[in-house]
């Protein structure tokens, strides 16, 4: 029943240029949370609610929240919720990430929006880590670009490419944080507390 609602999903997220994780980022991310019995989650970045259902599908313990500031994403993610039968397992919430403050502490963050600020929301969420916590960040590699070695013409996306770049010196720079740099989907860190 789940399966056929997230190739439906994908269908979907396609048909509609919505970006959802890749086929090898989610399934690393879907061992990662079974190998490490990971229970709370935070994701930073619904969509249409994708990738919570594929990280809560893993156990019924898995207890999600997750944020959307799009309000047309943030009802179809609550949609595709409702048909997986997943209500009690994740809560979407329609706001702003740098509005949502929390005092829970969760066994993961999962960063998947907007790149420009992923260094905002690791410094801002950190402090909702377990002590063994992890936080892990998609679209590293936005696309290839963070490795190309031509310029890239147009400005804006050079900016944004610097960001991500800003991005990934930060966390291997960070000594509070161990970062393992994947090359699946399109390229994902984890952090580890230390
Ligand atoms: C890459 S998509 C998330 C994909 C989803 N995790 C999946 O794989 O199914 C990123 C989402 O983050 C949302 N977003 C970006 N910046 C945001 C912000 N500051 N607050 C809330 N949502 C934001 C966008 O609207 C977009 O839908």
């Amino acid at each position: 029943m789940v399966r056929v609602l997230i190739e439906e999903m994908e269908a979907y997220a396609k048909e509609n240029k919505i970006p959802i994780m890749l086929p090898d980022g989610i399934e690393f991310l879907e061992n990662y949370i079974r190998k490490n019995k990971i229970k709370k989650i935070l994701e930073l970045g619904t969509a249409i609610g994708y990738s919570a259902i594929r990280m809560a599908s893993i156990s019924k313990d898995i207890q999600i929240i997750t944020i959307e500031r799009d309000q047309e994403r943030y009802q179809k993610a609550i949609e595709n919720i409702k048909k997986a039968g997943m209500q009690n397992q994740i809560q979407v919430l329609n706001q702003d990430i740098m509005d949502f403050n929390t005092e829970e502490k969760f066994d993961l963050i999962f960063i998947d929006a907007a790149k420009s600020q992923y260094i905002k929301y690791f410094e801002k969420f950190s402090f909702n880590l377990i002590k063994d916590g992890v936080i892990i960040s998609d679209n590293l590699n936005f696309h290839g670009y963070t490795k190309q070695e031509t310029r890239i013409e147009s400005k804006n996306l050079r900016q944004m490419v610097g960001k991500i770049k800003n991005y990934i010196e930060f966390l291997k720079e960070n000594k509070e944080f161990k970062t393992t740099f994947i090359e699946l989907g399109d390229g994902i860190g984890i952090s580890e507390k230390l």
